[in-house]
């Protein structure tokens, strides 16, 4: 597996397999790869001659600071994982290679109004400092296709808008979530819990779950609540949100007649941990 590390040598080995007439596929990352992670490199893996991934922890897409600097790095782990999973090459740049000073052009994408709500709404920036460096990767990785997962089910919908809106020729591919056995979505920030509160985590899922259930005899309004109230409830956790919207627009619901395709987004601090989950209440037939 080849280890790059500038934009120069990305652009080198980029060429070199356009040449070969190889088909690329990408997955983007911040590094601390659990499962999750390693279900989209599998799929990149069979569906593409080539697999990029790029290792990078975006710090203009944090609108915490603490967030950026108790983020997971386990670079060393992850090469390694990547290696035997198949990857051909790992992009894993410093910040000053991608924002060079002279690359400071605060650019505004248009994503939406899908990228206003939820995450949109609570992490100011957030979106856009995604968009920015996936349009510096697309730019650079020049994949056929690229790999996200559905756990960040908003980011999927304003990626999608910022391929759209760029006129970027990339195949968005969607990936259901990864769960531990006990139901917990996997995600780097699992790490940062401690085991009292790693053991209360589950209860999001299985909130989410019931939830299900109880939405086939209760309105929206009532499933919104019993989820906020039973979260809430459990010492230590706090909903952020929790919104009912429709799949595509991500605008919310207020009756389950409205749309044929329905999600609940959900991010819940347990301790200083923001955890982020979500789960379909209709989908299209
Ligand atoms: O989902 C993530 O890990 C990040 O938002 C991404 C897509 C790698 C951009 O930094």
């Amino acid at each position: 597996m080849k280890i790059i590390r500038t934009l120069y040598d990305m652009t080198e080995y980029r060429v070199q397999q356009r040449d070969r007439g190889a088909s690329v596929g990408f997955v983007p990352t911040m590094g601390a790869l659990h499962e999750g992670h390693m279900s989209l490199v599998k799929k990149a893996v069979e569906e593409n001659m080539v697999t990029v991934v790029s290792v990078f922890v975006n710090p203009i897409q944090f609108n915490n600071k603490e967030d950026f600097a108790k983020y997971p790095r386990t670079e060393e782990e992850d090469f390694k994982l990547l290696a035997s999973a198949g990857v051909d090459a790992v992009f894993a740049p410093t910040a000053e290679e991608i924002y060079p000073e002279e690359n400071c052009d605060n650019k505004e994408y248009a994503l939406g109004t899908v990228a206003e709500v939820m995450e949109g709404k609570y992490r100011p920036g957030h979106f856009q400092g995604v968009a920015r460096v996936l349009d510096i990767l697309f730019r650079l990785v020049d994949p056929h296709r690229a790999y996200f997962g559905e756990k960040d089910f908003q980011q999927i919908a304003v990626v999608r808008n910022l391929v759209k809106s760029e006129g970027l020729k990339v195949e968005i591919v969607a990936c259901p979530i990864k769960r531990a056995n006990d139901g917990l979505a996997l995600s780097s920030r699992n790490s940062r819990l401690s085991e009292e509160q790693r053991k209360a985590a589950p209860e999001i899922y299985e909130t989410l779950k019931y939830s299900v259930e109880y939405s086939k005899d209760h309105s929206v309004r009532a499933t919104h609540d019993t989820v906020v109230e039973h979260l809430d409830a459990i010492p230590g956790m706090r909903v952020e949100y929790f919104q009912i919207v429709d799949a595509r627009t991500l605008q919310p619901v207020e009756e389950w007649e409205m749309s044929d395709w329905i999600v609940g987004c959900i991010t819940v601090y347990v301790g200083d941990v923001r955890l982020i989950d979500n789960i379909t209440y209709r989908t299209p037939h």
